[in-house]
């Protein structure tokens, strides 16, 4: 999963906590906010529709400054975000002191494993966050052949009982969409369905790629750009039918892709 040429990481160490641990405390980063995938920059269009009052979780935030953009766009919000590696949540939290404006000094930081999110975020328990974003965290999860699947069923499973039945989760990858989606469906989406199973909602995943402005940016052909997956979950109603049962919705989950040009 390299994010650019010439890394000289191995990719099995992107599963591990220890490593980005160690990365994050000895400054090897290569810029002091370490972004991964795209930039709020180039991420804002996405965000745009949302209501500016909505609560934001970023899910392995790492050391990048995507919290303290969202705090900035969404004023009258609340932007938490996560990361179980130390150092990292240190590294923004001077960032934060340092150099912030009043709204992103607002942004919530919590050294946290994001398979535990609803140990902190327990209330409201219909659910607390609007919008979730992992930017490239699911990736590094599932570098761990072994045990990345089952942590990141784990983390997605616990998202879902702190998100709100109705909320957009938007995935940034480096997976594409012509390869398996098996990661999507079967993991970050079932893990989504079996978190909350008394939810009955519909999931719809529109796949965002090839946007404009990366064309700009990634250059270099023979490494494909980024792929933003954002899927909306929407409570289906359940239907009252008189004298007759409770008509029962299953989950339903709809794939849609949408190719910017
Ligand atoms: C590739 S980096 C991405 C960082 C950041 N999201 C970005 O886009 O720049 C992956 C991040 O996920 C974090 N991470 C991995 N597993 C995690 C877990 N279980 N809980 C919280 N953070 C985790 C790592 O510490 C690392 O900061």
């Amino acid at each position: 999963m390299p994010r650019r040429q010439g890394s000289s990481a191995r990719a099995d160490a992107y599963g591990s906590q220890r490593y980005w641990e160690s990365r994050y405390a000895s400054g090897s980063a290569p810029d002091r906010t370490d972004e991964w995938l795209f930039s709020w920059h180039e991420l804002q269009p996405l965000f745009a529709p949302l209501a500016r009052d909505v609560a934001i979780v970023d899910i392995g935030c790492g050391t990048s400054d995507l919290c303290f953009h969202l705090a900035e766009a969404f004023p009258g919000g609340r932007v938490v975000a996560v990361d179980n590696a130390p150092a990292a949540i240190e590294t923004l939290r001077l960032e934060q002191r340092r150099s912030c404006g009043a709204h992103a000094k607002r942004a919530e930081l919590h050294v946290l494993d994001a398979t535990e999110l609803h140990t902190v975020f327990a209330e409201p328990s219909d659910g607390v966050f609007d919008v979730a974003v992992d930017k490239s965290t699911l990736d590094a999860m599932l570098c761990d052949l072994k045990r990345g699947p089952s942590n990141v069923a784990k983390m997605y499973r616990s998202l879902s009982l702190v998100l709100r039945p109705t909320a957009t989760i938007f995935i940034v990858s480096w997976r594409q969409p012509e390869d398996e989606l098996d990661w999507l469906v079967d993991i970050a989406l079932q893990s989504l369905i079996d978190g909350r199973p008394e939810l009955k909602c519909r999931y719809s995943v529109e796949i965002h790629t090839a946007m404009r402005v990366l064309e700009q940016v990634h250059t270099d052909e023979s490494i494909p750009a980024p792929v933003v997956y954002e899927i909306q979950r929407k409570a289906c109603r359940v239907m009252e039918r008189p004298s007759k049962k409770r008509k029962e919705l299953s989950n339903e989950i709809c794939i849609r892709y949408r190719t910017h040009t």
